[in-house]
């Protein structure tokens, strides 16, 4: 675990300083995670870095005398606060708990909703506060989060040179890295939506998500692709291309040329527990033409061994929510019609066939056709 003394130092020192203001005013927020987990009477909620005690007050009348609402915090004096605001308000269906988020001292299953409004990017070991939300919840239960994520362009030079002023800036995640750790803790249905900016290149977002009903026990965890993954990246392309149902091209480019054809953004792998690339995601963009920046064409490789195992479906999966974040209205792809395991994978994951390009190309010599599939967003674009 990090020192975390010197950042409760920083909330110990700001709940002195919002002991005089009225509660409406003592938020340290960047957004309103009540909303966005639009919460029902009887739920049991839990409020991960719960602060003044704002949104557990505001949680408290949502879920009603039937629910309870959970803060919980690492400052004993913002917990002195937040019971104090309770009592003040005489508010009864809370509790506050001195604790970390990282380590959730609360048992498996117990919780509906987690929500959290500006604290996880504060933490130094997210997919550690994301496995346990995943614990805490029950199956079916959900997320409804604020948080601050950087730009995809922010350079470690700018992170460091800003982290003084902004102290989330030291460790926000991109939008692709919050995604990937949401879906490695097993998370589904991840929707991340921007709000606004709070500083140069680090904007507030809301993030939903939900435990499924049945959790996947798969191994597979899917990150962003780093440059150290580019050998393994073009061997389980080469693999792919050697199946002769995959591309057009038959033998695979060097890692200068596979990289300028790709987006930088929303390239993702599937790897094991040593590290192994598994599979991978990437895009290119269908047209240079502004009117088509919301329209990115994909590939997606996983290696001939490893079919059957869900490793396809968690890359898209990630991919998708990631595109979507960033306001992509349409996923397409072309896939031979042979290959109807890459068909049915994408089928589940959304897309419709727009039709069939008959004899489109030529591969080894022989006139093949390739279907046209495309996924249009139901959370951005046209309505
Ligand atoms: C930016 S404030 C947000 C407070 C509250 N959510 C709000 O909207 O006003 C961060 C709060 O999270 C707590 N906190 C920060 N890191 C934490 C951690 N790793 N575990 C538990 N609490 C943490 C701090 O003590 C502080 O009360």
């Amino acid at each position: 675990m990090t020192d975390i003394g010197p950042v409760q130092a920083r909330y110990t020192a700001a709940a002195h300083r919002l002991a005089d203001v009225p509660l409406d005013q003592a938020g340290l927020g960047c957004g309103n995670p009540v909303a966005v987990a639009d919460l029902n009477p009887g739920e049991t909620v839990l409020d991960l870095g719960s602060g003044a005690g704002l949104d557990v007050l505001v949680s408290a009348r949502r879920v009603g005398p039937a629910g309870r609402v959970i803060g919980l915090d690492m400052t004993p004096e913002m917990l002195d606060l937040a019971r104090r605001h309770a009592a003040e308000q005489a508010v009864t269906n809370v509790e506050f708990h001195r604790g970390r988020i990282e380590d959730i001292p609360l048992p498996d299953g117990s919780v509906d909703v987690v929500i959290s409004n500006c604290v996880i990017t504060l933490s130094a070991d997210k997919p550690r506060v994301f496995a346990e939300i995943a614990r805490v919840l029950r199956p079916g239960g959900r997320i409804g989060i604020t948080d601050v994520l950087a730009d995809f362009s922010l350079t470690d030079a700018e992170r460091a040179a800003g982290a003084d002023r902004v102290e989330c800036l030291t460790s926000s995640l991109t939008t692709d890295d919050y995604v990937a750790a949401l879906a490695t803790a097993g998370l589904a249905g991840i929707e991340v939506h921007r709000t606004h900016q709070v500083a140069d290149k680090l904007h507030a977002a809301l993030i939903r998500a939900a435990k499924p009903l049945r959790q996947n026990r798969s191994t597979v965890v899917v990150g962003v692709m780093k440059s150290e993954h580019a050998e393994q990246v073009l061997a389980v392309y080469q693999a792919g291309l050697d199946t002769g149902n995959a591309s057009f091209e038959t033998i695979a480019p060097s890692w200068d040329q596979w990289d300028q054809a790709h987006l930088a953004a929303h390239r993702f792998v599937a790897t094991d527990s040593t590290g192994a690339v598994l599979g991978w995601i990437a895009a290119t963009p269908v047209s240079s033409r502004c009117v088509y920046a919301g329209v990115l064409e994909h590939s997606v490789y996983v290696h001939p061994d490893h079919h059957g195992r869900g490793i396809g479906t968690a890359l898209l999966t990630t991919y998708i929510a990631a595109t979507e974040a960033a306001g992509v209205w349409t996923l397409q792809s072309g896939v031979f019609p042979e290959n109807t395991e890459s068909l049915a994978l994408h089928r589940n994951s959304g897309f419709r066939t727009v039709g069939t390009r008959e004899r489109i190309g030529r591969h080894h010599g022989v006139w093949r056709d390739v279907v046209l599939i495309e996924r249009r967003s139901h959370s951005c674009g046209p309505v």
